[in-house]
């Protein structure tokens, strides 16, 4: 076995949660292979990606999952968040019911893992700002409530995609 195999000792699982079509698939694809889908089906149980990334000279690995968003599609959840070190809860800023579920998405991810999971909350398609419906004051303002870092994305123009997994990862890390 070559050196390189300490390496594998970084890897961190990150879940994305949030409401069905805020866009979760989306984040991960433009991140993981660059590629966006204007036409893309709702998930169905779970998929997950594997990221490397080079922090302070280190190779880390995010095995990032990604779940169903509507409750009918849904894997397991217990199986879902078991191991994860870091949650992207996302909301789309263009509709206002996905943000007021964010809470519900935090109790459910405070159920079935622990408190120092790094958490974010992602304001996702921020390429919308003419029909926004969540300003970037209230997103702030719900992420300090709960502890939350806060970033704006768009997995459609790529703003933000890579600065918000690596943002996490880096502070998992
Ligand atoms: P579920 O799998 O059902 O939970 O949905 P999801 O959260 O994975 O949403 P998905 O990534 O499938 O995206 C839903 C729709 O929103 C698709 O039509 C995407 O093309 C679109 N979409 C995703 N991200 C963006 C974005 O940043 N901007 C815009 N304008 N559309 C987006
Ligand atoms: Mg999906």
């Amino acid at each position: 076995m070559s050196s390189d195999d300490e390496a594998e000792e970084y890897l961190f699982k990150i879940v994305i949660i949030g409401d069905s079509a805020v866009g979760k698939s989306n984040l991960l694809s433009r991140y993981a292979r660059n590629e966006f889908n204007m036409h893309s089906k709702a998930t169905i149980g779970v998929e997950f990606q594997t990221q490397s990334m080079e922090i302070d000279g280190k190779e880390v690995k995010a095995q990032i999952w990604d779940t169903a968003g509507q409750e009918r599609f849904r894997a397991v959840t217990s199986a879902y968040y078991r191991g994860a070190v870091g949650a992207l809860i996302v909301y789309d800023i263009s509709r206002r019911t996905t943000f007021d579920s964010i809470g519900r998405w935090l109790d459910e991810l405070n159920t079935h893992s622990d408190a120092t999971v790094a958490r974010m909350l992602v304001g996702n398609k921020c390429d919308l700002d003419d029909i926004r419906a969540v300003s970037i004051e209230e997103g702030k303002r719900l992420a300090e409530e709960h502890g939350l870092f806060f970033i704006e994305t768009s997995a459609k123009d790529s703003t933000n995609v890579k600065t918000a997994f690596e943002l996490i990862i880096k502070e998992i890390f």
